[in-house]
C-alpha cells in the first residue's frame, strides 16, 4: 500500500484562520489572563501559532490523553497519559484541540477539567468534522469544519507520520 497526501488547506488559509481566532480570544478574555491547555500531541503546533496571536496574558499546560492507537478510527477508551503541571482552580482555562472527531476525548477531558473548578472553561479547535459525533462537545471556537476524510499535517498524524506537515492534507492510500 502507498500512501499520498492530498491538501485540503493550504498552509496560508490556516495561518490566516490561527490569526482572526487569536483575535477574537484577545477580544473575549480583554482585562483577564488565559490559560491555554494544549492536548499532545496533535495541538501542539496549533496551540504554538495560536498563543503567538493572543494579545492577553497567556500561561501554558500540556495535558496528554489516549484514545486513538495507530489507526485511523477511535477505541473510546480514554486514558490519561499525562496529566497538567498545574493547578487550574479559579483560572480561566481554554483547551486548545486539534480535531474534534467523535467527541468522545473531548467529553471525558472537559468532564474531567471541570471537576477541578476552573472560573471558566472553553474549547478551541482548530478542525472539526461534525457529521462524525458520537458524543455532544460544545466547542467555542472551531477553525475549520471538514468533512469526514482522515486528515493529517499540522500536528495531526497518521502512526505518528506526517505532524510536521505545514498544511492540513488527507491521506490517500494505493496499491
Ligand atoms: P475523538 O475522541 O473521536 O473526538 O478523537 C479525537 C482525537 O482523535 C483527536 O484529538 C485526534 O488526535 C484523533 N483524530 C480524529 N480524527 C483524526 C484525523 O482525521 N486525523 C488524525 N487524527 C485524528
Ligand atoms: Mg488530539
Amino acid at each position: 500500500m502507498r500512501e499520498s497526501v492530498r491538501v485540503l488547506i493550504p498552509e496560508a488559509k490556516v495561518d490566516s484562520m490561527i490569526e482572526k481566532m487569536g483575535e477574537k480570544i484577545s477580544r473575549d478574555y480583554e482585562g483577564q489572563e488565559v490559560r491555554l491547555i494544549c492536548v499532545l500531541k496533535g495541538g501542539v503546533f496549533f496551540a504554538c501559532e495560536l498563543a503567538k496571536r493572543i494579545t492577553v496574558p497567556v500561561s501554558l499546560d500540556f495535558m496528554s490523553v489516549s484514545s486513538y492507537g495507530g489507526g485511523t478510527s477511535s477505541s473510546g477508551v480514554v486514558k490519561i497519559i499525562k496529566d497538567l503541571d498545574d493547578s487550574i482552580e479559579g483560572k480561566n482555562v481554554l483547551v486548545v484541540e486539534d480535531i474534534v472527531d467523535s467527541g468522545r476525548t473531548l467529553n471525558y477531558l472537559l468532564e474531567n477539567l471541570r471537576s477541578r473548578k476552573p472560573k471558566s472553561l472553553a474549547l478551541c479547535t482548530m478542525l472539526d468534522k461534525p457529521s462524525r459525533r458520537v458524543v455532544p462537545v460544545t466547542v467555542d471556537y472551531t477553525g475549520f469544519e471538514i468533512p469526514d476524510e482522515f486528515v493529517v499535517g499540522y500536528g495531526l498524524d497518521y502512526a505518528q507520520k506526517y505532524r510536521n506537515l505545514p498544511f492540513i492534507g488527507v491521506i490517500e492510500f494505493s496499491e
